[in-house]
């Protein structure tokens, strides 16, 4: 038997995985990966690999054997050493019982999606938001029904009564990524307040996504952004993904954790088991050691990012055509340039031309267009020489 064509093949799975759009940020990487011409700053991640005091515990746990199946929710330690970490930056208790240790945020989102929407079910999610959000939705058979902030007189804004009035009776949650990757956009406590007042009205799930939490840029003495934790009660709908990617350079070790009421124990331990049956635990020992000893890494993390976020901005404010808002928390510069309609092309162009490797802003939905997103917790030699580089390419050719 001849094997059936490609396209055979493609018919014969789901549509809703044939059909389902790249990640912008994914067709970037594809064009540029291996090339070590060029300057990435198209992922969300640092150029700082996770502290050695983060990595001997897991080395230490895989070589005392622990190399077995192992805890659905996670291991007794990470999940009382998520309640202190909690307990230090929320001042207040919380009770192991309410977290989860996922596959990465990623999984926590997926977990959080396939629990609470399916097909016909609608969730409102603002815009410019990380496509994660909007694919996995789809992918579901849920629709994310996004919501553009304005970009008004230079800065962004959420327009409550627009995102209200998106809710309809399929509605089952709002989403809320703040700080925001990738505006750097950062709710105040009453936009916090207002979205958790509508959702109690509604009945709706509030979902929250406060991975870039530490990366905040407030005053001298804030070490967190607003958090749904100030308002809210652990035991109310209200479902949290985090990550330990973003705040102690662990994007490659893909663990997360999903904070949840008590009441859905069963169901998320149930999602997982029939899903990747648990997260490793040698990877989560160092987990718990970050969540234990990372302050003074994360201080460290945080006050580099300031710095090279001012850095980024010094630059781009030398080029009139570059329009933006100086981002309060995560780590991404969303910028503007003035003419450009295809983010995707333009991108993919100064891979080629300048070697600097963007995100392209329409991957981030609605509002996306005309900008590219970069990230900015890099070195800060590297950071300058993509600048400039760009500054050259911004001066000699036309964005698509
Ligand atoms: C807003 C947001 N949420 C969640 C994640 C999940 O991170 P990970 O799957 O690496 O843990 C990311 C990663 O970029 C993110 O930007």
């Amino acid at each position: 038997m001849n094997p059936p064509s490609a396209s055979a093949l493609l018919g014969a799975i789901t549509a809703a995985s044939r059909n389902e759009p790249d990640s912008g940020i994914m067709s970037a990487v594809n064009h540029g990966n291996g090339r070590t011409d060029i300057i990435p700053v198209w992922s969300g991640e640092g150029n700082v690999p996770t502290p050695e005091a983060f990595c001997r515990p897991a080395i230490e746990s895989l070589l005392q054997g622990e190399t077995f199946y192992t805890w659905q929710r996670g291991i007794p330690p990470l999940r009382e050493a998520l309640a202190r970490y909690h307990e230090r930056h929320y001042g207040r208790p919380f009770d192991p019982e309410n977290f989860f240790v996922t596959g990465g945020g990623m999984q926590a989102i997926q977990t959080i999606i396939q629990m609470i929407a399916g097909a016909g079910d609608e969730i409102v999610l603002p815009t410019p938001a990380w496509p994660n959000y909007a694919g996995p939705m789809r992918l579901s058979g849920a629709r994310p029904v996004e919501v553009p902030l304005d970009f008004e007189n230079g800065s962004w804004h959420l327009d409550l009564d627009k995102l209200f009035g998106a809710i309809t009776e399929r509605t089952k949650a709002i989403v809320l990524n703040s700080p925001s990757n990738p505006l750097g956009w950062t709710a105040s406590l009453d936009d916090l307040k207002a979205v958790r007042d509508e959702c109690r009205k509604r009945g709706l799930w509030i979902v929250g996504d406060e991975v870039y939490a530490r990366f905040y840029y407030g005053g001298a003495h804030e070490t967190r952004a607003p958090s749904f934790l100030d308002i809210c009660d652990s035991e109310e709908q209200l479902l949290l993904a985090n990550t330990f990617s973003k705040n102690w350079a662990m994007t490659g070790w893909r663990v997360g954790w999903l904070q949840a009421p008590k009441a859905l124990g069963p169901a998320i331990e149930r999602i997982i088991q029939y899903n990747t049956s648990g997260t490793a635990a040698f990877l989560q020992r160092g987990c718990a050691a970050a969540l234990d000893d990372g302050e003074d890494f994360i201080a460290e993390q945080v006050k580099q990012a300031r710095a090279n976020r001012d850095l980024v901005a010094q630059s781009l404010r030398r080029h009139p055509q570059v329009r933006f808002e100086l981002p309060k928390g995560a780590f991404y510069m969303f910028f503007a340039i003035e003419g450009m309609k295809d983010s995707l092309a333009t991108t993919l162009s100064i891979i080629d031309e300048a070697k600097v490797g963007f995100a392209p802003g329409g991957t981030f939905g609605p509002g996306g267009e005309g900008f590219l997103r970069m990230c900015y917790l890099r070195d800060p030699a590297k950071l300058k020489e993509a600048l400039d580089r760009f500054g050259t390419w911004l001066e000699t050719s036309k964005p698509s």
